[in-house]
């Protein structure tokens, strides 16, 4: 699925990356670049260069890099379609219908027929539900207290206790069985004849994407048994990573708090407690992908997992991964070891809204859970915990939170509260001073001169790097390198992809700019590579002997590729030709 590129590169140019940069970031001007603090890590001294000239970005810190495109994609989660959109909206540049690739055009049609069969299936279980079928799943749902108009919005169905309900019903509506195995609602037998319906004698839950389409199910069995919960798999509509249950109910709320729950039954019961703006994450450790779903609709998270073990390290681990996106969490538990769902049950919304007023900072939570592992009548344990505390404290970036947090773990444990401070500044320079060395590390890098070193693989990325950074500056190196380089010479895939992209924009163009090459790359790992190959800083070019350096690199990329062939040739007569290609080569001078 693609724009045509002269509209990506229009787009690009009409959004001047120093524009779009400061509205998110304060930037100061300093030379030919503007310079600031870098929104994708946490610094004090601003590290982050935006280049007006080249259109780039890059943050000596944290080594993020890229074009307007790409910081546009990290800072609004988008990916690239989106960010071509939204881009070409704020430069007022009409975009046509997107422009599909035959392939792209067929997974379109297929995602489009399992929307289809979804809505079909999940009809179908609705229907079950309601008949004579149904009648074990009406009073299941019945003792769970959950109402029909709650049944029918949340579209809860009866999966009917038999192999092939379901898909002999898909089938006479014209769905294919390849159809419902890509889906995920049939699996082949085991004996390879045939399939069956994967969800039988089930109570279901669609799963619905933000949109509101049934993308999935989830189906609980009705007594005890294994699994208690069957899922769909991982299919071209439904990514568990990804997915939020209840989240295309919940952002209708329109609230900036959600709140979290692990369970189907947990967010119905929420749900139906009169707290809308609730969503479960359904038992997949919650990751990095869910929390930039989750960024799109809300700045605050209240985390209401169980209150056992599982669900205290399951919220443990979300709450980096949370505040990482810069989502400010709070932290409640039901008493008990119970989980939400039955904790209204048996106390009602009232005191459920209790619960959310008493959550407490993820900080709070985090040394409440390491206070439990120790007694903190023995001193040593005392020091024990201050020190796990403060380790957890010297993550905290607010100075005024964690000094009352400070003061909370001072008064627990009888240690002066100084004396933890201390300890907290000891660790924060500490890791200050390991992202500090890996900041030189990436600056040195940038800093050096085109010195080779030799019989490395670094040495040999970095060949390809000057050759790739020759090209894309002086369009008269390119020419010459264009007839001797193939793309066979190069090592990465992302750099060969470069280089014929330049081939690309020099037919079209006559010349190659690195900020369009860049349009090229839709992943950010992929464009955040091409812009590192053209934000070194050099010694004025002027000062460095180019031929020799092309040369070099030239010499040595395929000196590197008939070593890579050599290993691989399998005859004698393979072997000399690769020495002779290997003898032509001390004859090779480039003149540019
Ligand atoms: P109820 O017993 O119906 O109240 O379930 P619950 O919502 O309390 O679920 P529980 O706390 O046991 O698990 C939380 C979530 O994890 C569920 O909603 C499911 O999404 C998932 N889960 C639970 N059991 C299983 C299982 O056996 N297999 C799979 N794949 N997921 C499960
Ligand atoms: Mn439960």
């Amino acid at each position: 699925m693609r724009y045509p590129r002269e509209l990506i590169e229009e787009i690009r140019m009409q959004n001047d990356i120093v524009d779009i940069v400061s509205q998110y970031v304060p930037l100061k001007q300093k030379g030919g670049s503007y310079f600031g603090l870098c929104p994708f890590h946490h610094e004090k001294t601003p590290s982050f260069s935006v280049n007006s000239e080249k259109q780039f970005y890059y943050c000596f810190g944290c080594g993020a890099a890229g074009n307007v495109y790409s910081f546009f994609m990290e800072m609004e989660h988008c990916d690239f379609p989106e960010a071509v959109q939204k881009l070409a909206e704020r430069a007022n540049i009409p975009i046509p219908e997107r422009e599909m690739t035959g392939q792209a055009l067929a997974m379109e049609k297929l995602k489009e027929r399992l929307f289809q069969m979804h809505a079909a299936a999940g009809r179908f279980y609705y229907d079950t539900l309601q008949s004579p079928q149904g009648e074990a799943a009406r009073a299941y749902l019945e003792k769970r207290q959950i109402h029909a108009n709650l049944c029918r919005k949340f579209g809860l169905g009866y999966a009917p206790d038999s192999y092939h309900a379901l898909s002999d019903h898909l089938q006479a509506m014209g769905f294919s069985v390849g159809e419902m195995e890509k889906g995920g609602l049939v699996l082949p037998n085991k004996d390879g004849n045939g399939y069956h319906d994967r969800f039988r004698g089930r109570l279901m839950f669609p799963i619905f994407d933000v949109q509101g389409r049934a993308v999935g199910f989830g189906g609980r069995i009705l007594g005890k048994g294994e699994p208690k919960y069957l899922n769909s798999p991982e299919t071209v509509i439904f990514s568990k990573s990804r997915n939020l249950y209840g989240l295309n109910f919940a952002k209708a709320a329109r609230k900036k708090e959600l709140i979290l729950v692990e369970g189907y039954m947990d967010m119905i019961s929420v749900y139906q407690a009169g707290f809308r703006n609730v969503v479960a994450s359904l038992g997949t450790a919650f990751n990095r992908e869910h929390a930039a779903v989750l960024k799109k609709y809300a700045q605050d998270v209240i985390l209401l997992y169980d209150s056992d073990e599982a669900g205290t390290n399951a919220a443990l681990r979300a709450i980096p991964v949370l505040t990482a996106n810069g989502i400010r969490v709070r932290v409640t538990q039901v008493p008990d070891g119970k989980d939400p769902d039955e904790f209204i049950k048996q106390n009602g919304a009232v005191e459920f809204s209790k619960l959310l007023l008493n959550a407490v900072h993820y900080i709070s939570f985090q040394i409440a859970c390491i206070k439990r592992k120790y007694n903190l009548d023995l001193v040593e344990h005392r020091v024990r915990f201050a020190t796990e505390a403060a380790e957890a404290l010297s993550k905290m970036e607010n100075a005024i939170e964690r000094d009352v947090y400070t003061a909370e773990v001072s008064r627990m444990t009888g240690i002066e509260e100084e004396a933890i401070k201390k300890e907290i500044q000891k660790l924060q320079n500490r890791q200050d001073a390991a992202f500090e060395k890996e900041a030189e590390q990436r600056r040195l890098q940038n800093m050096k001169s085109y010195g080779l070193a030799k019989g490395t693989e670094q040495g040999l990325l970095e060949a390809q790097r000057n050759v790739l950074y020759l090209s894309a500056n002086h369009v008269h190196i390119y020419e010459v390198l264009k007839e001797i380089l193939d793309l066979d010479d190069f090592t990465l895939s992302v750099y060969r992809e470069a280089f014929s992209a330049m081939g690309t924009l020099w037919q079209e163009t006559g010349s190659v700019f690195p900020a369009e090459l860049l349009n090229f790359f839709e992943e950010p790992e992929q464009q955040k590579q091409i812009t590192e190959i053209f934000t070194v800083q050099l010694p004025g070019e002027e000062d460095v002997d180019l031929q020799k350096i092309v040369n070099e690199a030239v010499q040595w990329m395929k000196r590197a590729r008939i070593d890579r062939m050599t290993a691989k040739a399998s005859s004698v007569e393979e072997i000399q030709k690769l020495v002779d290609a290997k003898k032509k080569l001390d004859a090779l001078h480039i003149t540019i």
